[in-house]
């Protein structure tokens, strides 16, 4: 499973048709908090469970060949959770490097992180540089981790940048193309996602990936995603083999 070396982001990725299976499969791990509910358990029970889930697909991801894997882990609006479940969230994240780290290297694993780092505590931006200076030649699956990330931000952080280089004479108007966005997102050299999955029964994006979404296909599954394991990705991945991308074009079928 190879990337064609000449694609560049804007183009569809390489597998099309039916029975293909995907790339890059991005993740939005919802129901952590209703999970803990249902057993009468606090929140941070949740996403300590929510944590276990995340290995069991990491490795899984590593053992059926998926190239990329991309988390939503803690989004730009996740600042308006009462402050105890945030640190929570940012002492998880603590834990799941200081732990997780050397076996998802000894993997192969790749770690790249999306999102706004300037907003991080400094010990939390040291860490995420940790994990991606230590990985970074490593030649297996991409895990991509979008943490303190909105597409939103993401779009006006590259569309500053852009402005910037022009305002300075770097480029002309005519250069801000599709593909001089995509290559200033924090997504940038990263295909496109080929399957995004969102478990707990909730259907939207929630500012996730919306540029890179554009030719996605959507899985939703009513699992909370404490609860998501090796045969509910595979069923994700099975449902999107089943399906025909045409990325603008038409059928086989009908031409
Ligand atoms: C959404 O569930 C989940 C999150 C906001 C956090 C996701 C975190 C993990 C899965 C653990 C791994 C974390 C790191 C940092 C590596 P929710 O709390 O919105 O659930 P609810 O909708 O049922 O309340």
């Amino acid at each position: 499973m190879t990337a064609s070396p000449d694609r560049t982001d804007m183009t569809p990725p390489a597998r099309e048709g039916q029975g293909c299976a995907p790339r890059h499969v991005a993740l939005i791990m919802d129901g952590n908090g209703r999970w803990a509910k249902e057993r009468g358990l606090p929140r941070s029970e949740g996403h300590r469970h929510g944590l276990d889930a995340l290995r069991r697909i990491i490795r899984h991801g590593v053992r059926i060949g998926l190239e990329y894997i991309t988390i939503y882990s803690f989004s730009s609006e996740n600042w308006s959770r009462p402050a105890s479940e945030v640190s929570f969230l940012m002492s998880l994240l603590r834990r799941f490097v200081q732990r997780d780290l050397s076996e998802i290297h000894q993997a192969n694993v790749r770690i790249r992180v999306i999102g706004d780092r300037q907003g991080l505590e400094p010990g939390i931006r040291a860490l995420l540089n940790e994990a991606e200076e230590l990985t970074k030649a490593n030649s297996g699956m991409t895990l991509v981790v979008a943490f303190n990330y909105g597409s939103r931000d993401e779009i006006a952080r590259a569309a500053r940048s852009l402005a910037k280089d022009m305002a300075e004479g770097r480029i002309a108007l005519e250069d801000i193309t599709p593909d001089a966005i995509a290559g200033r997102l924090d997504t940038a050299g990263i295909p496109d996602p080929d399957l995004i999955v969102r478990t707990s029964g909730e259907m939207r994006l929630s500012n996730f990936l919306m540029w890179q979404a554009a030719y996605s296909e959507f899985y939703f599954c009513d699992t909370y995603w404490p609860d998501f394991d090796e045969a509910a990705l595979d069923r994700a991945i099975a449902d999107f083999s089943s399906r025909e991308r045409r990325f603008g074009g038409v059928t086989a079928k009908v031409l």
